[in-house]
């Protein structure tokens, strides 16, 4: 079968040929339909982030899927059933966050990422998985199912955000997204509904796609070359929460500045070893004296899974078509991997979904 993989950083995704894979018991075989691609992709392309498994010389990409149970072998799943796989598996076994159905919490060391570190991902025309990490999508969501993942990782950011907040009776009425990529546009779209007033900050200027759809939205975009993250009180309003999706440094510590009192920032980057100076002295007495919080948080759950497919489900069809710029198939797949301003987000298509 054909698969797309990265073997040497910096050279780019590459079509590569393997055998079909063949569940083993409790797991069951699925083909794909289609594998989102994210910043995360593209980390791990460059090498600066993950890595193949152990004694392998390469990485099958792939960790956003949609596919359809082909053999549901031993499971209790349906030859037809639209699926989406959760990212991460036990390294040797299983292992407490394992077994307590967190593996979003388990430390380096407990856990591989499909697709991203020390386990193949899905970007194949089949993959197996065990029935514990298969989500069912209702057909209807077959198409989009790959936003599935993504999705679950702000229910993710966002219910470890309120836990922060919930010794008290928080009323948040605003929040600012930092960053226009696929996630940060993802996410201020599942906002619309849950806050007052919503920000979205890039750097591009316009006329610029991302900027269309944050206004869509009814968002209002802050351009950060005009407005940086510490002015944003001074200009819009000082926001209750605060989703970092930039991957730029500097923003968790601004974010602390930004924030209004009692507000909490969830960091969700991962950047890049950067050394630069901070008032660490205002910091430390801004977080205390206005009991702001600064959560980090990385991957999702099974719950969190099912709670996207809710959130995708409620996401308007326009906001989809506008966030998506391209499904490519495996004879154009460098395509889904482009980086430049007019790509927002994309997906490689390796079978149609046909209703049974
Ligand atoms: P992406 O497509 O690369 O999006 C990042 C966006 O941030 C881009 O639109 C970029 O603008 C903008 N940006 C970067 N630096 C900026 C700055 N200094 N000022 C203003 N805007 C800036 O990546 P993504 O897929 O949306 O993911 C966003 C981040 O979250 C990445 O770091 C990724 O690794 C991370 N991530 C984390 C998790 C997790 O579980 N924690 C899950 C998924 C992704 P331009 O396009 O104009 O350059
Ligand atoms: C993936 C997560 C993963 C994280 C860190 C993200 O792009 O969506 O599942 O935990 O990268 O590798
Ligand atoms: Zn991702």
């Amino acid at each position: 079968m054909k698969a797309i993989g990265v073997s040497d950083a910096g050279e780019g995704a590459e079509l590569i040929e393997l055998p079909e894979p063949e569940p083993e018991s409790g797991e069951a075989l699925v083909r794909t339909l289609r594998v989102g691609v994210d910043g995360t992709d593209h980390e791990v392309i460059a090498g600066s982030h993950g890595g193949a498994p152990e004694g392998e010389d390469y990485l099958v990409l792939g960790h956003e899927a949609v596919g359809v149970v082909e053999d549901p072998n031993d499971t209790d799943l349906d030859a037809g059933d639209v699926v989406v796989p959760t990212v991460r598996r036990p390294p040797n076994g299983s292992n407490r966050y394992f077994e307590a159905g967190e593996p979003d919490m388990a430390p380096d060391g407990q856990y591989h990422e499909r697709g991203i570190v020390g386990a193949h991902g899905f970007m194949a025309e089949y993959f197996t998985s065990p029935e514990w990490a298969l989500v069912e999508v209702p057909p209807e969501l077959a198409a989009y199912g790959f936003l599935v993942e993504p999705i679950s990782i702000t229910e993710k950011a966002v219910e470890h955000a309120e836990a922060s907040r919930s010794a008290f009776e928080w009323a948040p009425e605003s929040a600012l997204v930092l960053g226009n990529g696929s996630l940060g546009l993802l996410t201020l779209a599942m906002f619309e509904e849950r806050f007052d007033r919503t920000y979205c900050l890039g750097r591009r200027e316009r006329p610029d796609p991302t900027i269309d759809i944050i206004e869509s939205l009814g968002s209002t975009y802050v351009n950060s070359n005009e407005t940086p993250v510490p002015e944003i009180p001074a200009v819009y309003e000082a926001p209750d929460l605060i989703y970092e999706a930039t991957g730029y440094a500097k923003h968790a510590f601004e974010s602390i500045e930004a924030l209004a009192p009692n507000g909490v920032a969830a960091l969700l980057g991962v950047p890049s070893d950067w050394s630069f100076d901070v008032d660490g002295g205002a910091l430390h007495r801004e977080l205390v004296l206005h009991n702001k919080a600064l959560v980090g948080s990385v991957n999702s759950n099974r719950r969190q899974f099912a709670a996207a497919v809710d959130s995708l489900a409620a996401l308007d069809d326009d906001f989809l078509e506008s966030l998506v710029t391209g499904v490519y198939g495996l004879d154009e797949f460098e395509a889904a991997f482009d980086d430049d301003d007019t790509t927002i987000k994309t997906a490689v298509q390796f079978s149609a979904y046909e209703e049974r």
